[in-house]
């Protein structure tokens, strides 16, 4: 008899903590099934590697819609993002004037009509500046930039719907900045800290600095981004608390730099990312670095459009911002510590990617709620047969 009230028990508390935490997956992260197809084209109509940087086009095509991510590397390194609400649109690049990188109009999605919303980022310079002091205060002792349209840069690796792009100007001895772009048919999350949830509307970009010889044994990096957006632009970047789990270890943050009407939450196009940056390719928690952006400014639109080849093909017009990423707090160790510095973000259309809490952390929390409960349910469990067996010793006793 006892065994059987064990073991009814255990299969009771299992079947509760499966329900738990159904409930809890349900309750924190709505299963997105969304799917786009990926189609992968280097240098578009063009049979051999032009002149200047590749043109990498990936095509996500979902039921009826197409997110249409161009990465270019003529000036400095682009990203840009077409969603149009056609299956069927299509990049149409002009190659000797796109080349000639002088007017607008140069590279078309086509039909026009179809656009629905584009975003672009531009990684314009990377700065280093001396921190004799440790503070971490990037307008003491800057450096002469470095221009990334200036860069010579490699043609683009690919495998799958990945691609590595690595860069050096003259002065950079033996060292190398280096892009990684990754475009997704589905949700999922990053194979590397910080692990960013990302869904099919989104890419992600890995920027690091690798072996890079830094101009004084203090130095530390910053990092300028400008970006464009459809009919907003990006200028606001809401800081939101996040959840500390094991995807990301002891960060409470996540950063969004977004397209979106004046103090309204719909948003059109995002750059997200976590405020850490990593001294290890292959990190620990100790290789974690905080970094801090400043508040985007406006840009020069023509500034812009002369940088970037493929801002200057695409856009006729544009309102651009810019931020700077400042990688290190003071206190941290600098540059020289390991030589490597990577950092990691979004880029997408529509709403960010919201983080969940993890499985583990679900079933962590199944077991702390539920084992209580549990006990409690035994507990009355067991004062019910206590108080039947008294009432019912008591009942015969007269008989006896
Ligand atoms: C796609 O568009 C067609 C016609 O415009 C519509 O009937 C269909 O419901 C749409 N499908 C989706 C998944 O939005
Ligand atoms: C663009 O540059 C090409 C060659 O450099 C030149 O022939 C052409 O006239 C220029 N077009 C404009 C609009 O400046
Ligand atoms: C796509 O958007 C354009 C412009 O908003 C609109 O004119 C067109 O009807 C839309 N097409 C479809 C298939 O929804
Ligand atoms: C560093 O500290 C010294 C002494 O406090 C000060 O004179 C100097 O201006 C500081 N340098 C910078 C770049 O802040
Ligand atoms: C970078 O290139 C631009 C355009 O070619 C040129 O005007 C500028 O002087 C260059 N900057 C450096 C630091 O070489
Ligand atoms: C650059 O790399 C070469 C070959 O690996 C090496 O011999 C040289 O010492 C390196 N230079 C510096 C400054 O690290
Ligand atoms: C991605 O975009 C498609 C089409 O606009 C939309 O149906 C889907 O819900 C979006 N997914 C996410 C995760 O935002
Ligand atoms: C949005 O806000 C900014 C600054 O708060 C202001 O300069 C701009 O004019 C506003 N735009 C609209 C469309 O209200
Ligand atoms: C980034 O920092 C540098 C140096 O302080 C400054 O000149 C530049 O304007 C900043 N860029 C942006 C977009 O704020
Ligand atoms: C980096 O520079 C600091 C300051 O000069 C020095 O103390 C430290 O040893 C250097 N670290 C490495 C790994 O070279």
């Amino acid at each position: 008899m006892a065994e059987v009230v064990i073991k009814g028990n255990g299969g009771i508390y299992l079947i509760f903590l499966f329900s738990l935490f159904c409930l809890c997956q349900s309750l924190f992260r709505g299963a997105d099934t969304f799917k786009r197809e990926l189609k992968v084209e280097l240098n578009p109509g063009l049979h051999y590697p032009p002149p200047g940087g590749d043109l990498l086009h990936v095509r996500a095509v979902g039921y009826n819609d197409t997110l249409h991510f161009l990465f270019c590397s003529q000036g400095a390194p682009t990203l840009l993002l077409v969603h149009t609400n056609s299956s069927s649109s299509t990049v149409q690049v002009n190659w000797p004037l796109f080349l000639a990188r002088n007017t607008s109009g140069s590279l078309k999605v086509k039909p026009e009509g179809s656009i629905l919303y584009s975003t672009a980022v531009v990684f314009s310079r990377l700065l280093e500046y001396d921190d004799v002091n440790n503070t971490a205060d990037p307008n003491s002792e800057l450096f002469p930039p470095y221009e990334l349209q200036n860069f010579t840069w490699s043609h683009l690796k690919l495998s799958g719907s990945i691609a590595l792009l690595c860069g050096a100007d003259a002065t950079f001895i033996n060292g190398s900045l280096c892009f990684k772009l990754s475009v997704f048919g589905s949700e999922g999350r990053g194979q590397y800290w910080p692990h960013l949830l990302h869904s099919a509307n989104s890419s992600q970009l890995e920027v690091w600095l690798d072996g890079l010889l830094p101009r004084a044994s203090h130095s530390r990096f910053l990092l300028e981004l400008q970006a464009v957006g459809g009919a907003y632009p990006l200028n606001r970047v809401d800081v939101y608390q996040s959840i500390d789990d094991e995807f990301t270890p002891s960060i409470f943050k996540v950063s969004q730099w977004v397209s979106a009407q004046n103090g309204s939450s719909d948003v059109y196009g995002f750059v997200q990312w976590k405020p850490v940056a990593y001294r290890r390719s292959n990190p620990t928690l100790e290789d974690a670095t905080p970094c801090r952006h400043s508040e985007p400014q406006s840009q020069s639109s023509e500034e812009m459009a002369t940088l970037s080849g493929l801002i200057r093909s695409f856009y006729s017009d544009l309102e651009p911002f810019g931020l700077n990423m400042s990688f290190g707090l003071a206190g941290d160790p600098f540059y020289n510590s390991t030589n490597f510095l990577s950092w990691t973000m979004l880029v997408g259309v529509g709403s960010p990617p919201v983080d969940s809490f993890s499985p583990l952390v679900i079933t962590i929390m199944a077991i702390g709620l539920g084992t209580p409960l549990i006990l409690l349910l035994l507990g009355g469990l067991w004062v019910c047969i206590r108080k039947r067996t008294v009432d019912s010793t008591t009942a015969y006793e007269p008989i006896n």
